[in-house]
């Protein structure tokens, strides 16, 4: 699908549809309406007065043959009230209109933003927002709806004078949608075509093609360099673990002691639960386990074409989490690369044992500033359903804030929890250092974070959970079913803010 820039006006568009929105106001036929509105003969004003065209968020309205117009159909999207109107809305609105719009058949359109919307931040948002509802899980299907496809798309609504930065937006909004394909493609990848093995050869492959420096620890490395809490959740599978490193290095070197960010993602290929088994129903939705790595993944490839001004080093601990003889059981005590000791009470809390030598071994390789992504626990969904990433801070607020700001500005919903020392008490260990279940009734997702807040340290710290967040168990008008590629965004905004 391509997206290209075109500063023609409404009316000369030749086009299958030509797509805008409309504000809910008492006369929705304003500014760039009413210019649509006066080609085509007051047919829009019409509508308008008869309550068919209200303007209420999501609402369609298709117009086939509008008079006046060279495209053959007209659709208006519902912006809901103007003041409430931002980028976050029209990535919506113009995901909508394509998956609106494909579903019919139709296979180009124009999209054209309203008057005081031709922006660069504008053009980013659409194109983030075409891209994201173009995605499908039909990878496996064979009989594909071919029929069903967007092959090209005009940006509309920017003067000539506009051009230079509408253009800006599309190139950077297309790489970070592409980005967020790439990584809702490995997150639906089920676990037989994506072992940890399989996952560090696509990471290497993509590393290579963008440019990133890459290296992939194997089992030997692994255990030559003592991640017990890894070779831990992984010793009850026969597929090996793998350590993926990703690394960008801005072209002009920056000056010692600048920040260097660290991203960490949760790559639990499959998540059986271990001995501490899962209960069958709902089980296949454990694939998604791996959604924190693939994410991250996703935001190296955006980097790499984006360039910003700060190193970023990206760690993956990848693995299965298997019952098996060989398996770790409830009680074993393992050592963390730090040094630290841990008691496995529940083999199911796996996320956070890959997650502590993951962190520890990001430090040791320069990281300054960290955050890390995981599908880490249920319990967050029942805090924040599927509607907030959780967001768990260390002691330094500010980089939480920097972190949230990015999120806001990135148009991704993000809540941030307490960290109260008092929850550090849950997690602290009978026979060994720290236990990977919290001993309090509660707060399930606050003991996952503090589990984890152990192995930072005092390097500035956030973690997301995004396990409420990062699948889609209903189709939205904007998205598919299915992965999402949550945080990418807003880990995107916080490289680039450098
Ligand atoms: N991968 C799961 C968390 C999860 C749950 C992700 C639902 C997506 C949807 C994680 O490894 C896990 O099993 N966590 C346990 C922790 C518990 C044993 C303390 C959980 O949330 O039940
Ligand atoms: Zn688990
Ligand atoms: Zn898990």
């Amino acid at each position: 699908m391509q997206i290209r820039l075109e500063t023609k006006s409404n009316a000369a568009l030749e086009t299958e549809a030509l797509v805008t929105y409309v504000f809910e106001e008492t006369d929705p036929a304003q500014g760039r309406i009413s210019e649509i509105d006066q080609t085509a003969h007051g047919l829009l004003r019409k509508l308008a007065k008869s309550g068919e065209l209200t303007g209420k968020t999501l609402e369609m309205t298709l117009i086939h043959a509008p008079g006046g117009l060279k495209a053959a159909r007209l659709l208006l999207v519902g912006a809901g009230k103007r003041e409430k109107f931002d980028s976050a809305a029209l990535r919506k609105i113009s995901g909508s209109a394509l998956r609106y719009l494909k579903s019919r058949g139709v296979h180009n359109f124009a999209f054209v933003v309203r008057e005081g919307n031709a922006t660069e931040d504008a053009a980013q948002a659409v194109a983030e927002g075409l891209l994201a509802a173009d995605f499908e899980s039909d990878k496996y299907k064979t009989d594909k709806k071919n029929d069903k496809s967007i092959d090209h798309i005009l940006l509309a609504g920017y003067s000539e004078a506009e051009r230079a930065s509408g253009t800006r937006g599309l190139a950077r909004g297309t790489v970070i949608g592409e980005s967020q394909n790439f990584a809702r493609d490995l997150i639906n990848e089920p676990s037989n075509k994506l072992t940890p093995k399989i996952l560090a050869d696509k990471a290497e492959a993509m590393a290579k093609q963008a440019g990133l420096a890459v290296e992939i620890l194997d089992e030997k490395k692994i255990v030559d360099l003592k991640m017990g809490a890894l070779l831990s959740v992984a010793q009850g599978s026969v597929e090996p673990p793998r350590m993926i490193v990703v690394t960008y290095t801005p072209a002009t070197a920056p000056k010692s002691g600048a920040p260097v960010i660290g991203i960490v993602g949760k790559a639990v290929t499959f998540d059986t639960g271990g001995i501490s088994i899962k209960p069958s129903d709902g089980m296949e939705k454990m694939k998604y386990d791996m959604a924190g790595g693939a994410t991250m993944l996703g935001v190296m490839r955006a980097l790499a074409a984006l360039k910003p001004n700060v190193k970023v080093i990206c760690v993956v601990p990848a693995t299965e989490n298997m019952p098996g003889g060989k398996a770790q059981k409830p009680g074993d005590i393992q050592t963390a690369m730090s040094g630290k000791t841990i008691e496995v009470l529940n083999t199911d809390a796996e996320g956070r044992l890959i997650l502590a030598d993951a962190i520890h071994y990001a430090k040791q390789l320069g990281a300054t500033h960290l955050v890390d992504a995981a599908t880490l626990t249920g319990a967050i969904v029942v805090a924040l359903a599927s509607i907030n990433v959780g967001v768990f801070g260390g002691a330094d607020q500010a980089w939480t804030d920097k972190v949230l700001a990015s999120a806001k500005a990135a148009g991704e919903k993000m809540w941030q929890m307490p960290m109260d020392d008092e929850y550090r008490e849950f997690i602290k260990g009978t026979v060994a250092d720290i236990q990977n279940i919290g001993s309090g009734k509660g707060g399930g997702s606050i003991t996952g974070a503090w589990f984890i807040r152990e192995f930072a340290g005092d390097t500035p710290w956030v973690h997301l959970d995004i396990a409420g967040t990062a699948w889609n168990d209903d189709a939205k008008t904007w998205l598919a079913k299915g992965p999402t590629g949550v945080a990418l965004r807003t880990l995107v905004h916080l490289a680039m803010s450098y």
